[in-house]
């Protein structure tokens, strides 16, 4: 396979709703248009759909009995909904990283070079060199290549788990609270590291750090639960949606104060 560089796709949702088998509605409704190269951050309140939304983007939310997804999502022109989606080449463009470091019980250098290997590249050692420089990660690592990844601390290992996915040049990478398990320096390490994919992937990153998604992201885009699902309130690029919020829930959520019925009610459709 040839090497090319890191570069983005759009990431586009209309009318996408997500219902579990027992019920629960995670999100209904939701229209998103995410640009390539761009980094956008999704934020709201425990249970509103975040994760749910990301488990869409790589269908791992086909990993979950009954789950059902409707609506329509895209990945540039790939239908992401479609019965017949070759889902490793799916998750070879759309990688993603959790909360928790979560290595593979393996070697720091199997980590990298697993999932490389399982994609058909090659250069494997090469591949892996760069990938752990990428993350700065290499001169720490250098000397014990075939050390456990679990001999490395928490922020050490976020990046490493970071490198696997980097490795395979996704297209996407979806964050799911990637700094929220880290020490304030190792986050800060990690926040560089994502704000340098901008304009080379295209990033989704869920934080509860509304200081973060100013921080990093173009874009914010908040969630809330209404009617017993989660509801996309706004969407707008990242100033805006901090100094001038189109929506009275997003300007009470932006200054910290706990949003009154009117604000919701004139922020979303009755459900
Ligand atoms: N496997 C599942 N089965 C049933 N309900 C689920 C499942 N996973 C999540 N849910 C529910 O779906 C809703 C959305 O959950 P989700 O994890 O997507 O929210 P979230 O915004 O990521 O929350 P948090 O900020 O706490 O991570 C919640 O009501 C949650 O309890
Ligand atoms: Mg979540």
């Amino acid at each position: 396979m040839n090497a090319r560089p890191l570069r983005g796709a759009d990431l586009a949702t209309e009318d996408l709703s997500l219902r579990y088998r027992d019920g629960t509605q995670a999100f209904a409704g939701v229209s998103l248009r995410l640009r390539a190269g761009t980094i956008v951050a999704l934020v709201g309140p425990s249970g509103c759909g975040k994760s749910s939304l990301l488990s869409v983007f790589n269908r791992t939310s086909d990993l979950v009995p009954g789950c059902r997804v409707s609506g329509r999502a895209r990945l540039g022109e790939l239908d992401l909904l479609a019965r017949d989606l070759d889902l490793p080449a799916l998750r070879r463009r759309v990688g993603v990283l959790f909360q928790r470091p979560a290595p593979f019980p393996l070697s720091i250098r199997a980590n990298v070079a697993l999932a490389l290997r399982e994609h058909g590249f090659d250069e494997i050692e090469g591949r892996c060199e760069r990938a752990l420089r990428q993350v700065g990660l290499w001169d720490e690592v250098a000397g014990r290549l075939d050390a456990p990844a679990t001999s490395l601390s928490g922020g050490q290992q976020q990046r490493l788990c970071l490198a696997r996915a980097l490795a395979l040049e996704p297209e996407v990478l979806l964050l799911d609270e990637p700094c929220s398990a880290l020490d304030p320096y190792a986050a800060g390490v990690l926040e560089d590291l994502v704000a340098s994919l901008r304009g080379r992937a295209t990033v989704v990153l869920v934080t509860h750090e509304l200081a973060q998604a100013r921080r990093l992201a173009d874009e914010v885009a908040l969630f809330w639960v209404h009617g017993g699902a989660g509801r996309l309130v706004e969407q707008s690029e990242t100033e805006r949606f901090f100094a001038a919020p189109q929506r009275p829930l997003t300007a009470a959520y932006v200054a910290g104060r706990r949003p009154s019925a009117a604000d919701v009610e004139a922020s979303l459709p009755a459900p």
